[in-house]
């Protein structure tokens, strides 16, 4: 199958890319900033367009000339830089996602998934989020990726798109390189085993969900998969770890493989406002495990940190580590 990835040589693109190439598929990724180093293993088996996502006519240049069947639309500007450029990030997230749905009704390419975030909940959400939760973002990132959601639910209903979103929380895996709220999670793992220090900008007792990036992957490429008649709740929660940890807890999990890890605790006041809404512990993945047969492989916290660990040590080049 032909797929084009936006935000394709990123932190999940790349890795989502590296799975298609190796089952066969043909992968054109579709980038601003492409990162050679984290593709440089199979580089030369995909089709790379450096492009803008809040251009049209260069979101449209890439459909048309590729030829695919589905985009993956993964190119965004994350939290912390969407909250610094409010501007920027409407143009890349807001207009982009739209000039990706445009390229899919313009081209007749059969099927967009997106990729939205834990974000899109906040006022008034309790401990446990649903696909029914009510979603009211405080955020600039949040809302734009709330909007991608429903604007998808409105291109498959209007023009009949098989648009599909998961909605992920953190995604904890080596080699990220963009801040973003809940960044801390990996790098808590990635500074102390590199013998970096690592000051967590958050505080100890912060709790927010995450996933192993290797899981993100496979639900992305999972969820692509399901038969249409089978997608009914269309923008789906992603839940990984559980329970979800604590900062400090996730600390204690490094330290039991890393014990020298230095870790000091410096809360950013921007971060923590975000934190004031967003006490979400639980994404209740419950619709995509009963649509499309979705579970975690990576819910245990010390598992978790270990395979983090190893991927570090056995390729380090792919993680821009080396
Ligand atoms: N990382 C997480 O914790 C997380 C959590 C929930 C959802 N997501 C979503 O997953 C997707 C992938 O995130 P990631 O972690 O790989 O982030 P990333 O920053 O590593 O990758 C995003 C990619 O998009 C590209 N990009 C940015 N602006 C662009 C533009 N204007 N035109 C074209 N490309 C552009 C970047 O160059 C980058 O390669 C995003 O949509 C993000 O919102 C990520």
């Amino acid at each position: 199958m032909k797929i084009l990835i936006t935000g394709g040589t990123g932190f999940l693109g790349a890795e989502l890319a590296r799975l298609l190439v190796a089952r066969g598929d043909e992968v054109v990724l579709f980038d601003l900033a492409p990162d050679l180093v984290r593709i440089s293993d199979f580089k030369d088996d995909v089709k790379l367009v450096h492009g803008n996502l809040a251009y049209a006519s260069e979101v449209y240049n890439a459909a048309r000339d590729s030829h695919v069947e589905r985009i993956v639309h993964l190119g965004s500007m994350l939290s912390v830089p969407s909250n610094a450029n409010p501007w920027a990030s409407f143009q890349v997230n807001v207009v982009g996602t739209m000039n990706v749905l445009e390229a899919a009704r313009l081209f007749g390419i059969e099927q967009v998934l997106f990729c939205s975030t834990l974000a899109t909940y906040g006022i008034g959400c309790g401990a446990t989020a649903t696909d029914e939760t009510i979603q009211r973002p405080t955020t600039m990132y949040g809302s734009g990726k709330l909007y991608g959601e429903s604007l998808g639910r409105f291109y498959r209903t209007r023009f009949g798109l098989d648009f599909r979103s998961v909605r992920f929380p953190s995604v904890m895996g080596p080699g990220a390189k963009v801040k973003h709220v809940s960044q801390y999670y990996a790098w808590m793992v990635e500074y102390p085993a590199l013998g970096k220090p690592f000051e967590c900008f958050v505080a100890e007792g912060t709790k927010s969900p995450a996933i192993y990036f290797k899981d993100a992957v496979r639900a992305l490429d999972m969820v692509c998969r399901v038969p249409r008649e089978s997608i009914e709740t269309v923008n789906y929660n992603v839940a990984g770890i559980a329970p979800t940890p604590t900062a400090k807890e996730l600390e204690q999990a490094v330290r039991k493989h890393v014990p020298g890890a230095m870790v000091t605790y410096a809360p950013e006041p921007a971060i923590m406002e975000y934190y004031k809404t967003m006490r979400i512990e639980v994404m209740d993945d419950s619709r995509a495990r009963q649509e499309w047969g979705w579970s975690a492989q990576y819910s245990d916290l010390d598992a978790t940190v270990q395979d983090f660990l190893e991927e570090m040590r056995n390729n380090p080049a792919r993680y821009g580590l080396k």
